[in-house]
């Protein structure tokens, strides 16, 4: 979808398919809605009084309203004006973009990031519809077959944030901020909804090449095959990728920040980057300690964490981010086979620390060891890996927050801060040095499960006995990168949370 903003004066001569004007309970309208209420002469406010309580995300269509010349005017609920919060204007957005789709309107424009909300700025506000509109409006068409109608349906294709003049600057830098984000949430939810016969290892790969061909300037892809990932001495990660016949990769791809000519010579140099890495399990069976097969189909969402470092990635591009971010992606396949890994192996990682596998399904970790090791050659500022880790960390957060895990207070703050502002939560784990215990083994330097108890935790643990050098911190996914059951799909969770924060690192000087 297409993001700009709007700035016209006389909102009722705007010439477009729908216009969104906010209405709160009990009738009260917005600005914009009273402005609609006297081109019409009142008919706004009769409808209202007639049929429209304004609860929150609720929507009406009106069509051919005489003064007005926007083709419809959409009525959205936004609840008690004392309540009215960032959540509940990100709502309404979604709900206008529904309505739109609906009533078979390919383009719209919404007035309601006008409407004040708590402390936000028209900048935040606008990035926020902006995001709305484009989780509101994406559709997964690829693997349908040609000419269905998920292919030729209806698509609402251009969304434009309505702001006061005054307003115009701060709203098309969130406009363009929540265009970028919503373009990278695409690619996250595309690459993660794709099956696991189309979205093989390679298929990543590829995708990190084009990125790296649409943004030549800031983006270099390396992805790296099977003998170079033998040279680097992967142990672990191998060990998990042997017991498949797709072969696997290792994904590097470098967002250099755009340095202007002319302050070349006095810049600063380039501060440590920053590196994302993305769990890029393209199917997750389990391998020989093999899953239940009810919802296995769901494990082709085990590279989430991939896909979202892609989906950033694109959207740092995108937005010429000012500071260096480098994206980490071990993909490859877990299954079972005359070659996996069988329950008691020990392998050797790239850091030297062996790894006693008592359950092989227990692989993300034993990929992201690896990742996390070859990280420490860029010299990091900090280390955020991205995992669908855990089946308890759904069990501890549910579908609401991400994991969180760091033991840097700093880092961890700034995520969290990150995940509030931008809509996409995220809760502080422990990490505390007790539950490593959990991980001793008799025959290696660690094993790779801890028991049942506080599994998310233990994962983490692991983790973080290959992220020594450098700040780090780590997200469990596992319950917020997709949803199951009728509307199964991904989300695009946490790309939000992360263009974010880096927005606010690049932000400081
Ligand atoms: N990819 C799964 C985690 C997962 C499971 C995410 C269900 C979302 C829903 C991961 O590789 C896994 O299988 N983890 C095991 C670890 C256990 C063997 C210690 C789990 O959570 O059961
Ligand atoms: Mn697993
Ligand atoms: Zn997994």
């Amino acid at each position: 979808m297409e993001f700009s903003t709007h700035t016209s004066a006389s909102l009722h001569q705007i010439k477009t398919a729908a216009l969104a004007v906010g209405v709160y309970a009990d009738g009260v309208l917005s600005p914009a809605a009273d402005i609609i209420d006297r081109a019409s002469e009142g008919l706004l406010r009769k409808v209202v009084k007639a049929e429209f309580q304004g609860k929150a995300g609720s929507t009406l269509v009106l069509r051919a309203v005489p003064g007005v010349s926007a083709q419809r005017v959409v009525l959205v609920g936004l609840g008690k004006q004392a309540d009215y919060a960032p959540a509940v204007h990100a709502g309404a957005e979604r709900a206008f973009a529904a309505a739109c789709i609906q009533a078979q309107a390919g383009e719209a424009v919404s007035t309601l990031a006008a409407n004040p909300c708590g402390e936000s700025t028209m900048r935040a506000r606008a990035r926020s519809a902006a995001i709305a509109a484009g989780q509101a409006a994406y559709r997964y068409d690829l693997t349908f077959g040609k000419g269905s109608e998920r292919e030729t349906g209806l698509r609402l294709r251009k969304f434009s944030v309505w702001a006061e003049r005054a307003d115009a600057a701060q709203a098309q830098a969130g406009a363009r901020e929540g265009g970028g984000i919503s373009h990278g949430m695409d690619l996250a939810r595309t690459l993660g909804n794709l099956p696991g016969n189309v979205c093989t290892p390679s298929y990543l790969g590829e995708t990190a090449r084009k990125l790296a061909a649409e943004f030549k300037g800031t983006l270099k892809a390396e992805v790296l095959e099977q003998k170079q990932i033998e040279a680097l001495k992967m142990g672990s990660f191998l060990s998990v990728a042997r017991g498949s016949d797709e072969p696997p990769r290792f994904i590097v791809l470098k967002y250099t920040a755009p340095r202007a000519a002319s302050r070349a010579k006095t810049a600063k140099p380039a501060k440590a980057p920053v590196v994302l890495v993305g769990k890029g399990i393209t199917f997750d069976s389990g391998g020989i300690s093999i899953k239940p097969a009810a919802t296995m189909d769901e494990m082709k969402y085990d590279m989430c964490g991939a896909a979202s470092v892609l989906g950033t990635m694109r959207a740092i591009a995108e937005l010429e981010l000012a500071h260096d971010v480098v994206g980490l992606i071990p993909a490859c396949e877990n299954l079972p086979s005359g070659r996996a890994n069988k329950p008691g192996d020990v392998v050797t990682s790239m850091s030297g620390q062996t790894i006693e596998i008592l359950n092989t399904d227990a692989e993300g970790r034993l990929i992201l060891c690896d990742a996390l090791t070859y990280a420490e050659r860029f010299k990091p500022s900090a280390v955020i890996d991205i995992a669908t880790l855990t089946g308890a960390c759904v069990v501890a957060l549910g579908h609401v927050n991400t994991g969180l895990f760091s033991k840097d207070d700093a880092l961890a703050d700034a995520l969290l801060r990150a995940g509030r502002q931008s809509l996409d939560p995220a809760w502080r784990m422990p990490l505390d040095d007790a539950y490593q215990e959990q991980l001793k083994s008799n025959f290696a330097d660690m094993a790779n499960i801890g028991g049942p108890p506080a599994g998310a935790v233990t994962a983490a643990c692991f983790l973080s006995r290959f992220a020594k050098a450098y700040p780090w911190a780590h997200l469990d996914i596992a319950g917020t990168a997709w949803r199951g059951g009728k509307d199964k799909g991904a989300t695009g969770r946490p790309v939000p949370l992360l263009v974010h924060y880096l927005l606010e690192q690049a932000g400081k000087g």
